[in-house]
């Protein structure tokens, strides 16, 4: 008898899916996606760190399956690996009907996303995300992509995937560091559009990061829900779905100046961005800055990588104005922010004032 998981359902008509979070899940694996499956055949892609911990649960398909394992990193999202993959899936003779797994975090899941979407035309997806980073923000809502010299994500497709699988035991094994990045995507629900649940985080935060079963739980499905319901207003971000992107502008200029190579994760530089959002927000009279006191206090008491930790990605003013004016939400040259009346209120800043952001990011030098 398997476990019954909650289910968070993403509601977009004929390509509606849902999200299965439970614990143990992937041991359960065959079982779980079966109907999904049906007859056909399957083809894992999935890290080595991922592997080597979790092969044998692979094998609980029984069916024609074969593994494709990368090497662990963001220099996987790459068109070299992309061909290879696409290469694999072709000696196998895969047909549309058949099926790749993406079992493991972000980058496994962005990658194997983008192939299935232009493998013939387009085949099914799953995705089995192992990292709280992508159990709660990089599985759902169907953007896939990969990084090319020019910048991340900027060639890629919106394509869902058929389901997702979420377990959260799975994440027993992931580094603390990788723990509190996927932590700082949780956050960002509370203070994009949630005030409640900011509340709940503030006192159970640390529940969470303990790997408690019960909170863990409860803040996957609560983030599932939110993405859910944003993803189905505006799948292909022409408006709301910008509101997902609060800290990213700002965060995504702390990723580039730091390089891409595992000195700043995608979380802790989203966390810095989301302070400095409040902190913006509150030197411009939009926000109360006690409201931008609680965000920073919040991710003290947490220990979440914040502005304090980030020095030496601000040092350089200008090489950050850079990285901030070749943001995808920008609009006819001019800065888009995702910044905040409070929290859980944000809001898109169309033509943002750039001497203003300049001086603010001058004082955090
Ligand atoms: P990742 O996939 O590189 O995983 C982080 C590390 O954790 C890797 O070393 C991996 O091997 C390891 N790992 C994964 N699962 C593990 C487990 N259960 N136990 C032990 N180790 C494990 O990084 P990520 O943070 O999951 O994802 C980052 C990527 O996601 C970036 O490329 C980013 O652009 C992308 N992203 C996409 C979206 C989207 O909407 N598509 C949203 C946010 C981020
Ligand atoms: N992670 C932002 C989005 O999915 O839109």
């Amino acid at each position: 008898m398997i476990e019954t998981p909650r289910t968070v359902t993403v509601d977009l008509g004929a390509r509606s899916y849902d999200i299965l979070i439970g614990t143990d899940l992937t041991l359960d694996l065959g079982e779980h996606l079966a109907a999904t499956i049906g007859n056909g055949r399957v083809h894992v892609v999935t890290d080595e760190t991922v592997y080597n911990l979790y092969k044998n649960r692979l094998y609980s398909l029984e069916t024609d399956i074969a593994v494709t394992v990368l090497p662990s990193g963001e220099s996987q999202k790459s068109f070299a690996v992309l061909q290879s993959l696409l290469n694999d899936l072709l000696e196998r003779e895969l047909s549309r009907n058949d099926c790749l797994i993406a079992f493991g975090g972000g980058v496994i899941g962005d990658l194997t996303g983008f192939a299935a979407s232009i493998y013939k035309r387009g085949c099914k997806f799953i995705q089995v995300p192992t990292t709280l980073l992508a159990q709660v923000d990089s599985s759902v809502g169907g953007k896939t992509a990969i990084n090319v010299p020019q910048g991340k994500n900027l060639i890629g497709a919106f394509y869902q995937p058929s389901f997702v699988l979420t377990d959260i035991n799975v994440l027993k094994t992931l580094p603390e560091r990788e723990l509190k990045a996927g932590y700082a995507e949780i956050l960002k629900y509370g203070l994009l559009g949630n005030a409640e649940f900011f509340k709940w985080l503030e006192t159970n935060g640390s529940k969470v990061l303990a790997l408690d079963p019960d909170a863990m739980s409860e803040a996957i499905a609560t983030s599932c829900m939110m993405k859910a319901a944003i993803v189905a207003q505006d799948e292909q971000e022409r408006g709301a779905r910008a509101l997902l992107n609060l800290g990213h502008t700002f965060g995504h200029a702390l990723e580039a100046e730091a390089g891409y190579n595992g000195d700043l994760l995608h979380g802790e530089g989203v966390s810095a961005g989301m302070q400095m959002a409040f902190e913006y927000s509150a030197r411009q009279g939009l926000c109360p800055s006690q409201d931008a006191r609680r965000v920073t206090d919040h991710m003290n008491d947490l220990g979440l990588n914040a502005i304090k930790d980030s020095q030496t990605w601000l040092s350089n003013t200008d090489a950050l104005m850079k990285h901030m004016s070749q943001d995808k939400k920008n609009e006819s040259g001019q800065l888009t922010l995702i910044l905040a009346r409070a929290i859980g209120e944000a809001f898109v800043k169309k033509g943002a004032s750039t001497e203003t952001v300049r001086q603010y990011l001058k004082t955090l030098i």
